[in-house]
């Protein structure tokens, strides 16, 4: 089988009109070659020098309409390693703030010829909509409370590397599940792989309509910690996402007291059960400082695996290569990566 990608979007089924401009969904087969891609940019990480020549004389845009960290300089130190140029949008600093319409913006930033646009917005659907009216891969970097399908793919990539499987896991994910795009990308993509999802959280948080959200994959609500941590393989920490908020949150004692993760309660799970949170973290509120630094988190490890994942999807979009195409990572010994780019 052939694979390559179009855009990057979402992770669960898209719907016939959004297959009209897109490539079909992700299946399990092309999510694993997505994730084999990224293993190979993990060795990269670790070269003294670390930069590639793959990408040069291409750009990527980055354009992120929403705050971020963790997501914006790891694509852009991505596309660095690649050795892309960079145009970086400020959405705070730019013409949007007199006026400008988002598919005017998307269209200028179109005109300077990158070969990627990678964007947030604090709309479901916006790199969706922007998608349709550009002929350069988009990438969604977190649209609203739909998806974040990179960080599903850093997620998939950790698990895989702590637990020597995606399969038939038992994943817990706990918090503000409402409002979550990572846990949504993160049930698509776990499901496809026969991993059994608990949801946990304050009920106005965990609605039982999310039960319905992937068909096939079980999905079930509960409302106990204790209940939801029994037997997982997986435990993934959410924050309360108070700037989506249209509902009063709960109090931080309160919160702390129902659903908070501590070193007691992470005793429930199995005992080689791992810990993941997406950042920011609210240490003290959802998450304890002892577990979120402990030895079954793997916070930072995300974060180190999300530039070898992000150097996958920009090498895979923008190059349009396939599994005959030899692997970047595979071209260059370590000593040869510091000339690369010159
Ligand atoms: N995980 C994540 O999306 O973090 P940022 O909001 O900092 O990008």
């Amino acid at each position: 089988m052939t694979h390559s990608f179009r855009d990057l979007l979402s992770l669960e089924p898209l719907t016939a009109d959004e297959l009209t401009f897109s490539l079909e969904p992700l299946t399990a087969d092309e999510l694993t070659f997505l994730l084999d891609q990224s293993k190979l940019f993990q060795e990269i990480q670790r070269h003294p020098l670390k930069k590639l020549a793959t990408l040069r004389g291409k750009t990527v845009a980055l354009a992120f309409f929403e705050t971020s960290t963790r997501t914006r300089i790891s694509f852009g130190i991505a596309a660095a390693r690649l050795g892309a140029d960079i145009m970086n949008l400020q959405a705070e600093a730019s013409s949007l703030k007199k006026g400008e319409t988002l598919l005017d913006t998307a269209f200028n930033l179109n005109a300077m010829k990158p070969d990627c646009l990678v964007m947030r917005h604090a709309a479901s659907g916006a790199p969706h909509y922007v998608a349709r009216h550009l002929d350069i891969p988009v990438v969604n970097a977190g649209d609203g409370i739909h998806e974040h399908p990179s960080q599903g793919l850093l997620d998939a990539l950790t698990i895989r590397d702590r637990k020597g499987t995606l399969s038939h896991l038992n994943v817990t994910i706990l918090g503000d599940i409402l409002h979550s795009r990572v846990a949504r990308s993160d049930i698509h993509l776990l499901g496809k792989f026969g991993c059994r999802i608990t949801l946990c959280g304050p009920a106005m948080w965990v609605p039982r309509d999310l039960e319905k959200i992937a068909p096939g994959t079980p999905i079930r609500c509960v409302y106990r910690i204790e209940e939801a941590l029994e037997g997982a393989d997986v435990i993934m920490m959410l924050r309360v996402q108070t700037e989506r908020l249209n509902e009063p949150a709960l109090s931080p004692n309160d919160y702390i007291l129902g659903y908070q993760l501590n070193a007691g309660r992470l005793r429930r799970a199995r005992p080689d059960a791992i810990v993941l949170h997406p950042g920011p973290m609210n240490r003290g509120i959802e998450i304890t400082p002892d577990v979120a630094d402990g030895p079954q988190s793997c916070v930072l490890e995300q974060v180190t695996n999300g530039v070898a994942v992000r150097m996958a999807i920009l090498y895979l979009l923008v190059t349009g290569a396939t599994e005959s195409d030899t692997h970047p990572a595979l071209e260059v010994k370590p000593k040869e990566s510091a000339n690369a780019s010159d």
